[in-house]
């Protein structure tokens, strides 16, 4: 099932949670709604689910506007952070409980309940915990039996708001692996909540990056990552750093260098700044007449294939996080406190429209 959401606002009191939010969720693709904590993911999830009403805007399930329907009658499954597991039932009863409360001309007979429910354990692949209680579960083990209950009423959307968010980084990686796989056997248009970038980047058909009630860009991993549309996509995506300075005819003048800025080639002496990923910054040892930047080397270490660099700019109090291959680390065998050349690779300009 598609989900259109339509200029949606939602203020609590005077504080705007979402701010003319509107955005399309293809029918089967799995989407990463990612943003810091109190950017309005949970929220808007809420409204699409019809646990929460938006104060103006709509939500279309397949093209029908879906404001008068309740949320039992949006069929849409939840998954939460905390596990919402009944403590009192077992596994299995858990998983069934969705058709065990169905309307009666609705409700499956007790042996298509059984195998319905047999079935998901499987699909969630843990059959073997059906008499089991949730208190002897693991937290991923609970998740997933979350999840195999949020499906039992073959919902047409999968709303599921950081349920992975408590769980340990090893566990968290293995269950959004497995929550992929098993997205690619059902092809549930599901919305996927976290503020994890990496999460996000690995999970999803697509990411939506929120920030402050607002969508700041929404697209496929690798092109938000690669074509960042705001500086705040750049920093929520990965480590960067910033070199600020002027753009003026696509050139950005920062830290004594001039780098090309060809998205501002008609730009005429503005603020600008210049964003560098780590890695995309190379580092020498200092030689006379050597160009690029100098620091000194603070820190740095090496565990793994890389080595983790931390600069001081000479010209400044500003600090240059590089990171190179750990061989070459050691080939050049630098030392703490030495003069270093650094040059910016790969750099993504951003004007501050405010100084235009
Ligand atoms: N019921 C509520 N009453 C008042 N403020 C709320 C309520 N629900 C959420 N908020 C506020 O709205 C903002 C967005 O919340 P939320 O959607 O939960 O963000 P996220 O899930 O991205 O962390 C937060 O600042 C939160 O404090
Ligand atoms: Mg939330």
């Amino acid at each position: 099932m598609g989900i259109e959401v339509r200029n949606i606002n939602k203020h609590f009191g005077e504080f705007v949670a979402l701010d003319d939010v509107s955005l399309d969720f293809s029918s089967g693709e799995l989407t990463a709604l990612l943003g810091p904590s109190g950017c309005g993911k949970t929220t808007l999830l809420r409204i699409i689910a019809g646990l929460e009403h938006a104060d103006s805007g709509r939500v279309l399930l397949d093209g029908e506007d879906a404001s008068g329907r309740h949320a039992r009658e949006r069929q849409v499954g939840f998954v939460f952070q905390h596990y919402a597991l009944f403590r009192h039932m077992s596994v299995f009863e858990n998983i069934a409980f969705g058709l065990r409360v169905k309307p009666r001309k609705q409700r499956p007979s007790e042996a298509e309940i059984r195998s319905k429910v047999m079935q998901l354990l499987e699909l969630v692949q843990l059959d073997w915990l059906a008499d089991r209680f949730p208190s002897q579960l693991s937290g991923g083990q609970r998740q997933r039996i979350a999840l195999a209950r949020a499906l039992a009423v073959e919902p047409r959307v999968l709303l599921l708001d950081e349920p992975f968010g408590a769980l340990d980084a090893k566990v968290r990686k293995e269950l959004r692996r497995w929550l992929r796989r098993l997205h690619d056997e059902l092809h549930v248009t599901s919305i996927f909540v976290t503020h994890d970038q990496e999460e996000a980047l690995e999970v999803a058909d697509r990411v939506v990056l929120m920030n402050k009630g607002k969508v700041e860009q929404a697209g496929a991993p690798d092109e938000v990552y690669s074509h960042p549309a705001s500086p705040f996509v750049y920093g929520f995506l990965g480590n960067v750093n910033l070199f600020h300075g002027r753009v003026h005819e696509g050139v950005l003048e920062a830290a004594g260098q001039a780098f090309a800025a060809p998205d501002h080639a008609r730009t005429q002496d503005a603020k600008g700044i210049g964003f560098v990923r780590p890695h995309d910054i190379e580092v020498d040892r200092y030689a006379p007449g050597a160009e690029g930047i100098l620091v000194q080397l603070r820190r740095a270490h090496a565990i793994g294939p890389l080595a983790q660099l931390e600069l001081e700019r000479e010209d400044g109090p500003d600090t240059i996080e590089a990171v190179i291959p750990a061989e070459h680390f050691r080939q050049l065998q630098l030392k703490e406190g030495e003069t270093l050349v650094v040059r910016p690779k790969r750099l993504h300009v951003f004007v501050d429209r405010q100084s235009l």
